[in-house]
Formats: structure tokens, sequence, C-alpha cells
């Protein structure tokens, strides 16, 4: 791409009735400055009409090899883009491009490509879990294509399971964020620097309950933790999201699996962790729980005493999975907000911390002069235990997490 040139992104789209999402992912792509070319296939265009591409693009649009032969289409539209992204990808298309088949505009601009292509596929869950997709999907990804892992939920009809097309904003981050690091050329090993890697994320704060309608907790929005899957996602990695008690939109790719308490953290965490390359504790969990939980809501007293609540400490998750790595390559990554004291600097204090917990990276946040809870940017140092410090400059929570992958990836075995 030239600079100040718009990125040119092909949007292809197949016929599925997911295909009515892609329209808002289109709309997020133009209105973001990008100059999209869509190119529907002949099933796409039973469920949503040429006209409505066109509209939204702004472009005339074609689905097959035989439309402006003179501008040679079937070459041109793959060469000339900066990012291909098939969403919905049927079962068929994805047969069709694993297998290199060119019958129509789009799988022939698939083959012509040679930038980043994102496939985000949709289709029941038989379809996908089929022994003939798994092995197209895996044929696909070994060339580097990035497959985005479906959604679970609601699918066609009545029925549920995974093989949703992941919420278009997603897919649209996902996008800009392939996009970016594709233009900025910032790796040495590729975009997908991270494919054929498992990685679990924690995010959120831990809530321990009381009674049945009150509990302890903390005010950790979890979108640091949600920014790092996101990132690993979009670096092509198998990411697990341990989220406590978190609202955000769930990243595009990405398995969440949902915890409440410490313990109930600890034993998503420890299980997702099975194998997995690297583990980052990007949550809040709470130190400490109450000794008794009333199973009925606590009263007040009528001569005006307070209730005295115990409590007990909770395992501290980050330190366990340091000293007992799940694998024995396993990068291990702790976050501390510190302020300094008597005793230290802020760095001596999370020196000490890194130590302390044996984990790999520790991520450090200044809180001196307040809170980052909830905030849309951040800055830190990230400590190795190598001792080596890397300043991170305020920022975007999405370009921290990119630096966070870039130091685990650094440290990983190779494969
Ligand atoms: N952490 C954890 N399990 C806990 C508490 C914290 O795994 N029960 C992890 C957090 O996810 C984070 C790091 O530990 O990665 C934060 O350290 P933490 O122990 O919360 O810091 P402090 O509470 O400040 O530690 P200490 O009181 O030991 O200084």
């Amino acid at each position: 791409m030239t600079s100040g040139a718009r990125p040119q992104v092909v949007l292809g789209v197949s016929g599925g009735i997911a295909a009515y999402k892609a329209c808002e992912l289109l709309r997020r792509l133009t209105e973001s400055g990008h100059d999209v070319t869509v190119v529907p296939t002949a099933a796409a265009l039973e469920f949503v009409g040429a006209a409505t591409w066109a509209a939204l693009s702004g472009k005339p649009v074609a689905t097959d090899v035989w439309t402006g032969v003179h501008e040679v289409p079937h070459v041109r539209i793959g060469q000339q883009a900066d990012l291909v992204v098939v969403a919905p990808a049927t079962a068929d298309l994805l047969a069709k491009a694993a297998h290199g088949l060119a019958d129509d505009l789009l799988t022939n601009t698939l083959l012509t490509a040679r930038c980043p292509v994102v496939m985000a596929p949709a289709m029941h869950t038989e379809m996908w879990e089929h022994a003939a997709t798994a092995a197209n999907v895996a044929t696909l990804r070994s060339r580097g294509v990035l497959v985005v892992e479906p959604a679970e939920g609601r699918l066609t009809g009545a029925d549920t399971g995974k093989g949703r097309l992941p919420d278009p904003d997603e897919i649209f981050e996902l996008c800009r964020d392939v996009l970016e690091r594709a233009s900025t050329g910032s790796t040495s090993t590729g975009v997908l620097d991270l494919a054929g890697r498992h990685v679990v994320v924690s995010a959120g704060g831990t809530r321990e309950k009381l009674d049945p309608v009150r509990f302890l907790g903390n005010r950790s929005s979890g979108r640091q933790g949600y920014a790092l899957a996101r990132a690993a996602a979009a670096r092509g990695a198998e990411v697990t999201l341990v989220a406590a008690n978190v609202t955000l939109p769930e990243p595009a790719g990405v398995k969440v699996v949902r915890v409440e308490s410490t313990a109930e953290l600890r034993d998503a965490v420890l299980t997702a962790a099975a194998g997995a390359d690297a583990v980052v504790m990007a949550a809040a969990p709470a130190d400490f729980r109450p000794v008794h939980r009333s199973d009925t809501k606590i009263k007040k007293a009528d001569d005006g005493s307070a209730p005295v609540i115990s409590l007990e400490q909770n395992p501290d998750i980050l330190k366990e999975i340091s000293g007992n790595r799940p694998a024995p390559g396993t990068i291990v990554v702790g976050f501390a907000a510190e302020t300094g004291d008597a005793s230290g600097s802020v760095l001596d204090l999370a020196r000490a911390k890194l130590a302390r917990k044996g984990c790999d990276l520790l991520v450090v946040n200044d809180v001196s002069g307040g809170a980052v809870f909830g905030a849309d940017d951040n800055e830190a140092v990230i400590l190795a235990a190598d001792g080596s410090a890397v300043d991170v400059p305020r920022g975007s929570k999405g370009a921290l997490a990119h630096v966070i992958w870039d130091q685990v990836a650094a440290r990983l075995p190779s494969a």
C-alpha cells in the first residue's frame, strides 16, 4: 500500500444466512476509510442482492469472471488488495479455497492475493465439525490464512451451537489489527507469529459472595485482558479468555469461559492452561473471600450493630502457575499496579513482586497518580525475569497488548 492511500480491502461474501451481517462489516470498513471491493458468490446474492453491496461500497459488484473482462478483474482485484476478508465463509468456500478451485471471481481472487487473508466461517455445527471441513481449515491455516473460530450461540433456526459468525464489529477490529501490523511490517516473523500457539488470558475482577445479593469485588473492567485476547487472535493464536464479570463484547475467534469467583477463575485457568504456550494473568482476582457465605440475605440488626465479616486468603493463581508450569516452555505473565512507598520505588517493588511470583514477565502500571481501571489507554513497564525492562509509552490498551505479545513471542521456544 502506498503511504497516504486508502487501504484496499476485498470483502468476499459466500452464501450463508450470515451474509446480512457482512453489510455491517462493510459499513465499518468504509466508514473508517477503507476502499472496499465486495466480491459475493452467486449463492451470497441469494441472501443479499448486488444493489446492497454496490450502494454500501460505492462500487460495482461482480460475482463471475466475465464482467469487465478487459480489466482482468480475476487477477487485478486480488493483486491490488492489502487485505482479503471472507465473511461469512461457508464450508463450500473453505473447501474450494483449500483445494485451489477457481470457478468464480472470489475463488480466483483468493488465488491471486498475496496479502493477509482472513476467513470468518459460519455454518451449522455439524458442518463445522465434519472431518472434511476440519481438514480444509487446517490446510488453510498451514498456508497462513487466518481462519477465525466461529462463535457459539443461536444458529439459523431455533438451534444453537458452534458455527455463528462473530460480531461484525469484532471481525472489523481483527481486520484493522491485521492490516495495521501488515502495513507497518512490525514483525520479522510475519503477521501471524502466534499461529499454532495456544494462549490463555484472564480478564476482569472476581466477586466473592457474601450472601445471595451481595459480594466483595473490584473495579477491573477487563479491557486490558480483552485487548490481549483480541491481539493474540489477530496474530493467529488459539485463545482462551477466562472472563470474570466482564460485560464487553466477545472478541472474534476467541473462546470465552465465564467465571465469577477467584476459585472458579483458578479452576478455569488451570484447566485451559494444560499444554498452553502462554498464560497471561490480566485479571484482578479478589485476594480474600468471606469465611462464611450466607445462603439467605443478611438482615440489618435492630440494635444498630453491623455484622463482622471474617475473610480468608484466596490462592494466588499467578504464583501457583509460575511454580508449576503447565508445559515445559509455558511463558507466564503477570500484572502489577504499584505505587512507590517508603520501602522502595515502583520499579523496586515491582522487581521484588516479579521474583516473589516467579513469572517470566510482569507488566507494571504506576498507579501513584490514580487507578487505570476502565480507562481506554495505559502505559507500563514490562519487567522480565532475565533482567530486561521495556518502557511502553501511553497508548491504547491494544497497543500495549501487542508489545506484551512481542515480548512473549520472543521468549517462546520454537514450535
Ligand atoms: N493474581 C493471581 N491470584 C490472586 C491475586 C492476583 O493470580 N489471588 C495475579 C493477578 O492476575 C496479577 C498479579 O497477580 O497478574 C497481581 O498481583 P497481586 O498479588 O494482586 O498484587 P498485590 O495484591 O499488590 O500483591 P501483594 O499484596 O503480594 O503485593
